[in-house]
């Protein structure tokens, strides 16, 4: 079936960003340059999340929805009700912006290979928790960000892009955090507008880009 312009349904230019916090990667996808991707929906997990002012104030829709009573994951029926809202928008692309919770169930399965998140270090380091604060102390004198699939581990899915950035003595978890931040903001835009253009594909782990 050749889509046209009108029929939203699973866009592989419309992108949803799921959120927790403050936002700053979901305004850096809003205003970067993501190619032919745009971010068309916002959901969050907390009511409070700055990101939903954020996203109100850039014009894209902004929805809290509730995650179940779980703390670190969703509850299965409200996960489902994530995806089916998703699905509804006609989203091809799933962004996770500091998302506090991991996906196990409906969102991951239905979205699945379409569905990226940006940590704050080069991963296979420092996954989880605190990745900026577990660079400092295991001394390393590079460290970065990472856009990758999401798969259903831990900031274990295959890597689309890396960008680094010093560690200095004098560094804070905070000095660091900002370093890596204004990297972040411009790797996960590179990475929306490479897979809403059409040039990602992938040789086992390996996320390469086609020539086209
Ligand atoms: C970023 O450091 C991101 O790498 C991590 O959570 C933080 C979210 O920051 N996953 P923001 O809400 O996008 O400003």
């Amino acid at each position: 079936m050749i889509q046209s312009e009108s029929d939203n349904r699973n866009d592989i230019r419309r992108v949803a960003v799921l959120a927790s916090g403050r936002g700053s990667n979901f305004e850096a996808l809003c205003r970067g340059d993501t190619g032919p991707g745009r971010v068309t929906l916002l959901i969050s997990d907390r009511p409070e999340a700055p990101v939903l002012k954020r996203a109100s104030d850039l014009g894209v829709e902004a929805l809290y929805m509730y995650p179940g009573s779980y703390r670190t994951r969703f509850g299965l029926d409200e996960e489902k009700q994530w995806a089916d809202l998703m699905i509804d928008r006609g989203i091809g692309l799933v962004c996770l912006a500091g998302l506090m919770r991991i996906l196990k169930g409906p969102v991951l399965e239905t979205f699945t290979g379409r569905i990226m998140n940006i940590h704050p270090s080069l991963l296979p380091s420092f996954p989880g928790l605190n990745s900026q604060r577990q660079a400092l102390d295991y001394g390393v004198k590079v460290s970065g960000c990472t856009v990758h699939y999401v798969d259903s581990g831990t900031d274990t899915g295959p890597v689309i892009l890396q960008r680094t950035v010093p560690v200095k003595d004098d560094d804070t978890e905070d000095s660091l955090a900002a370093r890596i931040l204004k990297q972040e903001h411009i790797a996960y835009s590179e990475a929306v507008k490479l897979y809403c253009s059409g040039v990602l594909s992938a040789d086992e782990r390996r996320i390469l880009k086609k020539e086209k």
